[in-house]
């Protein structure tokens, strides 16, 4: 028996969840959506909310020192990146840092490389913000996504690319990009001159022995032309209380940078996010490493229960707890698929499209549950898409 609790599913209907709104309408329904996890948090930083929430008056709140150095510490620690504390630009999300960064680094019309099936926003923002969107496809290899690093060069000539979005570990899928893969990419950038975001935000969900590596930490001279942006809040979940960090080694990127955070009035972060990222980075890892035994058991039950019983490929991750569902061997159009999901299996996934063309007949399993829930998922999939519904 370890410290936490990891069995309990917490009840979230009346907690405004995004995640589990229409279960208030329709409580049968089962949620293995939204990226966050379905496990309660863990008491330090239940203690800092509540410490703050008796004493503190909630006025405006300044980034604490030990909150800079908790990131400092979390980095040099996990991920053996000795981050200068200069380099941190603090920023209520890594959504909102996207956008900062599309808007201080390029212009309208500039080309924007992303890699295809990947987090919807990212695609989004470069279209919201009137900049040309770059689809690079991943390419499905030996069970897992990889890159065409040739096809990549030829797509930032074509395009004369001018910033590209990177996930890493990568969402959906779950890659945890090795340093050798990485190190091509940087160099590939650096010989087109093409400027990398690399959102971390999954970095410190690896697992099955995989380690993530800080595009920083490649070479010290990706510091000049890329940004890292991370977060406490995917791997400690706590994303409603929204916080994030960008590293920014580039002084003159971090100039313009914070100049576009300025003009968006986008420099103040919420107080609760300040708190809890820092209880997280300060007492959280006990808690991570009784979680990943529980993520790696639910998504290898997952793999196997959804492989055995059903004729859906499962993409089995790397890292984060989100599986990558390929429908494609059933005779149902996409509609169909999505359909008897969530009319049928009662289960409700992420519709592989927002991702990407490469989403078509896709979806997305969120794995973060205790694992009776994630039991009951399959279970209810494959009652729905049983081999005896394939073609
Ligand atoms: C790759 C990726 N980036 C960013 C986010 C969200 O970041 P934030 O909540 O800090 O805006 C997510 C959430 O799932 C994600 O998967």
């Amino acid at each position: 028996m370890g410290r936490f609790d990891f069995t309990t599913r917490p009840n979230r209907l009346a907690q405004h969840s995004v995640k589990w709104k229409s279960s208030e309408q329709d409580p049968d329904l089962l949620q293995m959506w939204v990226a966050d996890m379905d496990f309660l948090p863990f008491p330090e930083i239940q203690e800092a909310v509540t410490q703050y929430a008796t004493n503190y008056i909630f006025g405006y709140t300044y980034a604490s020192d030990t909150l800079y150095q908790s990131i400092m510490d979390w980095e040099k620690m996990e991920h053996g990146y000795e981050v200068e504390r200069d380099d941190i630009v603090l920023i209520d999300g890594v959504v909102p840092a996207i956008s900062v960064a599309l808007q201080a680094f390029t212009k309208e019309g500039d080309a924007v490389l992303i890699n295809t099936p990947v987090y919807p926003p990212f695609a989004r923002t470069v279209k919201l913000n009137q900049r040309q969107l770059v689809a690079h496809s991943l390419i499905k290899k030996n069970g897992r996504f990889e890159l065409d690093i040739d096809q990549l060069e030829k797509d930032f000539i074509e395009h004369q690319v001018k910033l590209y979005i990177f996930c890493s570990p990568h969402n959906p899928g779950g890659r945890v990009w090795t340093t050798e893969e990485l190190a091509q990419i940087g160099y590939l950038c650096q010989k087109h001159g093409v400027l990398l975001i690399s959102d971390e935000i999954h970095q410190d969900l690896v697992l099955f022995g995989h380690r993530h590596t800080p595009f920083h930490t490649v070479d010290e001279t990706f510091k000049d032309f890329s940004i890292i942006l991370s977060s406490a809040t995917k791997t400690f979940n706590i994303a409603g209380t929204k916080n994030s960090f960008a590293l920014i080694p580039n002084a003159g990127l971090r100039k313009q940078f914070t100049k576009q955070q300025l003009r968006n009035n986008q420099h103040e972060i919420p107080a609760l996010g300040l708190l809890t990222t820092e209880a997280a980075f300060r007492y959280g890892k006990p808690w991570l490493t009784e979680l990943k035994p529980v993520l790696e058991r639910n998504i290898r039950f997952v793999a196997e229960y959804l492989s055995s019983h059903t004729k859906i490929e499962v993409m089995k991750p790397e890292g984060t707890y989100l599986l990558w569902l390929d429908f494609s061997a059933y005779a149902l159009s996409h509609e169909e698929i999505q359909d008897k999901l969530r009319k049928e299996a009662r289960v409700v996934l992420n519709d592989g499209i927002t991702f990407g063309k490469e989403g078509l007949y896709h979806t997305r399993f969120n794995a973060a549950a205790p694992f009776e829930t994630v039991q009951e998922a399959c279970e209810r999939i494959a009652a729905a898409f049983g081999h005896k519904t394939a073609k």
